[in-house]
């Protein structure tokens, strides 16, 4: 099995490692090929997403991804974050799955992940206005939504949308489509809920959540609200998945500038994506746990600063390297 680890900038590399270490400690032949991506890619080739980088990521089994973006490359013409949606686009990225838990509560966010803002069309005019489109056609929303209820057809049986109803047409066509899914899954129960308000429940009461299927800017929003009601963003993982080829498994978090080149960024939501990956983008579903319960056992005893602790990336790291050793030697 084939890895791309494209590692990126800021916080990325030190997380990265962790999950590399990690990966390294399970009895599985994986071969991990590390390429310049996001920021590392336009220094080296003028290119956030190198020819050669999207290349190998098209025939890997799947692709790891830590974190993107640099203060660096603010206000320039070419940007990191340009080659993740880019990445997206050539692998046909369309569901992004971020599941935040806790021992009270388990929400998938369902993100479209191929169109809405991000993709549509956007620019200036001559008057100096700048726009850009939300656009969805109804088969990009029917996927998204079987994918849903497909998902909550193996939990909890309830997909929630949020949406803007009432103000954004594509947010009406949504409900069109999506009624028009729901009726192929008559034991799963749907329901509607405005985005400003779903916001507010993830808040006030995430447990009351099973799936909530979005939009890809809504998506982005909600699952970084999500994730600081359910332990902060250095726990929540993501898999983006395709039809058929190689999906991108990353956390939900940035870069951090802010942390970044400290060695105290907590790498837990980026082994979480590694165990993503084992799950759906590998077959091992038995190494994904076992990844999951490292992590989980990681947090009990290296709590890091974003937790209020004092513990560094490696010391997590470490953690979750003891737990792994400490298991039964298994079968490759
Ligand atoms: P961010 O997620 O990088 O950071 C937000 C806050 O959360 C910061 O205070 C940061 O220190 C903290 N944080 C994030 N991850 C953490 C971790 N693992 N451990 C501890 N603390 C953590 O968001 P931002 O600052 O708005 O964005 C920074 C850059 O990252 C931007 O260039 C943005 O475009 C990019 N970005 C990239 C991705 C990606 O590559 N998938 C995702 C989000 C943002
Ligand atoms: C995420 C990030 C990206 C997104 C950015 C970096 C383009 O915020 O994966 O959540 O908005 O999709
Ligand atoms: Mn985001």
């Amino acid at each position: 099995m084939r890895v791309v680890c494209l590692a990126g900038d800021g916080i990325g590399p030190e997380v990265m490692e962790q999950a590399v270490r990690a990966l390294r400690e399970l009895p599985l032949s994986l071969e991990l090929e590390e390429l310049p991506f996001g920021g590392s890619g336009i220094r080296e080739t003028g290119d956030p997403l190198p020819p050669d980088t999207l290349a190998a990521c098209r025939t890997a089994d799947a692709v790891l991804l830590a974190a993107v973006g640099s203060p660096e490359f603010e206000r320039t013409v070419v940007r990191p974050e340009q080659g993740l949606l880019r990445l997206r686009q050539e692998l046909g990225i369309f569901a992004n799955l971020r599941p935040v838990r806790t021992e009270e509560v388990d929400v998938l966010i369902v993100r479209e992940l191929s169109a809405g803002l991000y993709y549509g069309q956007k620019g200036r005019r001559p008057d100096g206005t700048a726009f850009d489109t939300c656009e969805y056609h109804p088969d990009q929303i029917d996927r998204i939504a079987r994918r849903a209820f497909e998902l909550a057809g193996q939990r909890r049986r309830a997909v929630t949308v949020a949406d803007k109803y009432g103000v954004l047409e594509t947010s009406a066509l949504w409900r069109e489509v999506v009624d028009a899914v729901s009726s192929g899954y008559p034991d799963i129960a749907l329901d509607y809920m405005l985005v400003d308000n779903a916001a507010m429940q993830l808040v006030r009461d995430p447990g009351r959540f099973d799936v909530l299927l979005t939009e890809n800017t809504f998506g982005d929003i909600l699952s970084d609200v999500a994730a600081v009601a359910t332990g902060g963003v250095g726990l929540a993982a993501s898999a983006g998945l395709s039809e058929t080829g190689p999906g991108i498994f990353e956390p939900i978090h940035g870069s951090a500038p802010d942390i970044a080149g400290r060695g105290i960024a907590n790498p837990a939501a980026m082994i979480r994506s590694a165990a993503l990956m084992l799950g759906l983008g590998l077959g091992q579903a038995s190494e994904a746990r076992l990844l999951d319960d490292a992590v989980d056992a990681a947090l009990e005893q290296a709590t890091t600063a974003d937790r209020g602790g004092s513990a560094t990336t490696g010391e997590f790291g470490d953690a979750v390297v003891a737990f792994l050793q400490s298991q039964p030697v298994r079968a490759a």
